[in-house]
């Protein structure tokens, strides 16, 4: 694999002229890691399938994994996709912000193939993180960025997070801090009429019925769209990961939720609340970075109390059974 060592820099997306830096890298066809309100993304010119190919590269990502093109705002989306009258009503309501509309491709959209795996769809998205917007308005077209990882990986939430993942194999990273909303962007395919839900996310399942007016299913896996990046291992830490657990057992850290505590917790060799409150907006920014800590405590396992599947749950629990699948 050809990927070159290079230093990678670190620029405080405080400065104006770091935003500028960091999109011209971009348009030179450079990788540059930025925040968004969900977690960190390795962003790429979609255009430019060079510069895309450098991301399956950097992440040791499969090719046949497409990638979600970030947008400063629903004019520039209308150049790249098709969005049909439920695809605009979800829109309207969420963006900027956590959500990811699969669309038919636009006749005139620039995507590039490799950045859509060769799909005629198309993964669209128009983040509220004030820096992302910066860097789209700056760069002025659009950029691919799946999560700032190596493939498989958790996601990052911090500048740091992506250091530990691709140091020597990007550009720079852009630091803006921690990342407020802490898992990836719901997604959504509107392409027959009927909306599915392809990944659960930042925008809870119940907030999207409100605003169609009607229940909202999940893609079926066998036929039909559905995204290609949910394999089942996924967001893995080195540790094994165990879940709904009411008891901890020797050797293994505890990731806890609420006020409870799972027997045994007093010899867990580490543990982490990631609410104690039991707020899942919190547990929600707190997962990623919680399951990164836990790891480096060295513990063989990390179990995990039960987490209700209501609301941002929904999207914690499919991370958490995603990093305790089979590898
Ligand atoms: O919050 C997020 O969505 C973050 C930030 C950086 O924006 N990005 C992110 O990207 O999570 P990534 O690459 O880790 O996940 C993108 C998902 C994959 O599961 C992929 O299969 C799916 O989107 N996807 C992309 N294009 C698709 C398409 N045309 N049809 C179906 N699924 C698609
Ligand atoms: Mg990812």
């Amino acid at each position: 694999m050809r990927v070159a060592t290079m230093p990678t820099r670190r620029l405080p997306a405080a400065d104006p002229a770091a935003i500028a830096d960091a999109a011209a890298l971009l348009r030179a066809g450079a990788l540059v890691a930025f925040p968004t309100e969900t977690v960190y993304g390795l962003g790429a010119d979609a255009t430019d399938s060079a510069a895309v190919v450098r991301i399956y590269e950097a992440k040791q990502r499969p090719r046949f994994n497409p990638l979600i093109a970030h947008l400063p705002d629903v004019a520039a989306v209308e150049g790249q996709g098709v969005l049909d009258a439920p695809a605009r009503r979800l829109a309207e309501a969420f963006w900027p912000g956590p959500l990811t509309l699969v669309v038919p491709r636009a006749p005139g959209g620039d995507v590039c193939d490799v950045a859509r795996a060769g799909l005629d769809t198309v993964a669209l998205r128009v983040p509220a993180h004030p820096v992302a917007h910066a860097l789209l308005v700056a760069a002025g077209r659009p950029i691919v960025a799946p999560s700032a990882n190596r493939s498989g990986r958790v996601s990052p939430t911090a500048a740091d997070h992506v250091l530990e993942d691709l140091d020597g194999r990007i550009a720079a990273v852009l630091d803006g801090g921690e990342t407020p909303v802490g898992v990836e962007s719901t997604i959504v395919a509107c392409l027959d009429g009927t909306p599915r839900l392809l990944r659960p996310g930042g925008i809870p399942r119940a907030a999207l019925e409100a605003v169609l007016g009607a229940r909202i299913d999940a893609a079926q896996a066998e036929g039909g769209v559905r995204a290609p990046g949910m394999l089942a291992s996924h967001y893995a830490p080195r540790a094994r990961v165990r879940l709904d657990v009411t008891e901890i057992r020797d050797g293994e850290a505890a990731l806890l939720f609420g006020e409870g505590e799972p027997e045994g917790c007093a010899r867990a060799v580490a543990t982490l609340n990631l609410s104690a409150r039991g707020d899942l907006a919190e547990a929600a920014a707190r997962l990623f970075a919680a399951l990164r800590r836990l790891d480096a405590s060295g513990a063989a396992t990390i179990a995990v109390a039960p987490i209700p599947a209501e609301g941002l749950g929904e999207a914690i629990r499919d991370r958490l059974a995603r990093a305790a699948a089979e590898r």
